[in-house]
């Protein structure tokens, strides 16, 4: 059976471009293969030095991935932390890791490039990385582009040990959806947290509203014919609506007689049905915090069994016993 892994960040809030982009196709993957899903709490402590928020993130994103479709009785579903092997494993990985290996990789480079000092958790962020996917044994690691390098490193790093060592790991490859474009946020460019022009699956029903609403549009008036592919209310919409929903915004909007702010409405209409379900589950999970305690505390339980017997053939071939 196909061994899928995958990996996302505590941020805070999520907004619909994760979602597209990585959350439904995590979810939908649990049909193919079995899915290893974890927050990767430890990698956002590179950037975030804030101990209670950082607490808050983490429950926060387990709670929403739960709601978003993620099963913890089909995959296995934990907390990068309750899993110290990694950290471990990280220490052995950073042994036969080269230091021109992690110079070259985006996030490292980016902030040299800004003038940012790096510290050493992000320089080191893909060897933590590679440990995450290496530990488990994944075959697949579905990422969005930015990540490709870091599986790609991780390739790198698993093939040095097991020629240094002997044999411990299973090469993974990544799998990047191609057909997922970057979904535009409301200023048109790339949605994205540091933009500050998301949408937020979990946001208040008026502020999402009034995001909706602020989407940048040109000044066509309301009777002319629009180019809905010029548009990010389209664009967003048909990633989202039923193909013949989509079909017929289009029309109206290459008709004339429609405006963006009629279609902004829709959009919001729309939106705000889609994820209403997840915003039930959600709201149910919250106000159920031990359960979601022993779904960690099980989802933890399950990775550390699987860990632990790389780990055994880890320790033997580096000498640590
Ligand atoms: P942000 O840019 O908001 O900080 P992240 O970089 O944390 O988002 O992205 C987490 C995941 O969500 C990435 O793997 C990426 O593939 C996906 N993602 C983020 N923004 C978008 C977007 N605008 N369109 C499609 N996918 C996205
Ligand atoms: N680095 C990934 C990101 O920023 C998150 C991540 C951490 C991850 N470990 C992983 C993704 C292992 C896939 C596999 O989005």
């Amino acid at each position: 059976m196909l061994r899928i892994l995958s990996g996302i960040k505590p941020s805070g809030t999520l907004h619909i471009g994760n979602y597209l982009g990585m959350i439904r196709p995590m979810v939908e993957s649990q049909e193919r293969g079995e899915l290893f899903c974890f927050i990767a709490n430890l990698h956002s402590l590179t950037t975030l030095f804030d101990g209670p928020q950082m607490a808050r993130n983490s429950v926060d994103a387990l709670i929403d991935m739960m709601a978003l479709g993620i099963d913890p009785d089909r995959s296995v579903f934990w907390l990068q932390s309750d899993v110290p092997e990694v950290a471990e494993l990280t220490w052995y990985l950073n042994n036969v890791t080269a230091v021109g290996l992690l110079e070259r990789c985006h996030a490292y480079k980016d902030a040299q490039a800004k003038g940012i000092s790096a510290n050493h958790g992000l320089f080191s962020y893909p060897v933590l990385m590679a440990a995450d996917i290496l530990l488990f044994q994944s075959n697949i690691v579905p990422v969005g582009k930015d990540q490709k390098q870091h599986v790609e490193v991780t390739r790198d790093i698993a093939m040095k040990f097991n020629t240094t060592y002997g044999e411990a790991f299973t090469l993974p490859d990544p799998e990047i959806s191609e057909e997922i474009a970057l979904i535009p946020g409301v200023d048109g460019q790339k949605m994205s947290k540091s933009y500050g022009n998301t949408i937020d699956i979990f946001g208040e029903e008026k502020s999402t509203r009034k995001k909706i609403m602020s989407i940048v549009t040109d000044p066509t008036p309301v009777e002319s014919p629009k180019d809905p592919d010029a548009s990010t209310i389209y664009a967003i919409y048909r990633l989202f609506a039923d193909a013949g929903k989509a079909a017929s915004m289009a029309e109206r909007f290459r008709a004339g007689g429609y405006g963006y702010g009629d279609a902004k409405k829709e959009l919001f209409e729309m939106l705000w049905a889609y994820f209403e379900p997840f915003r039930q589950k959600r709201s149910e999970l919250a106000a159920n915090l031990d359960y979601v305690g022993e779904i960690r505390k099980k989802g933890a339980d399950k990775a550390r069994a699987v860990a632990a017997v790389t780990m055994k053939k880890v320790r033997e071939l580096v000498g640590v016993i």
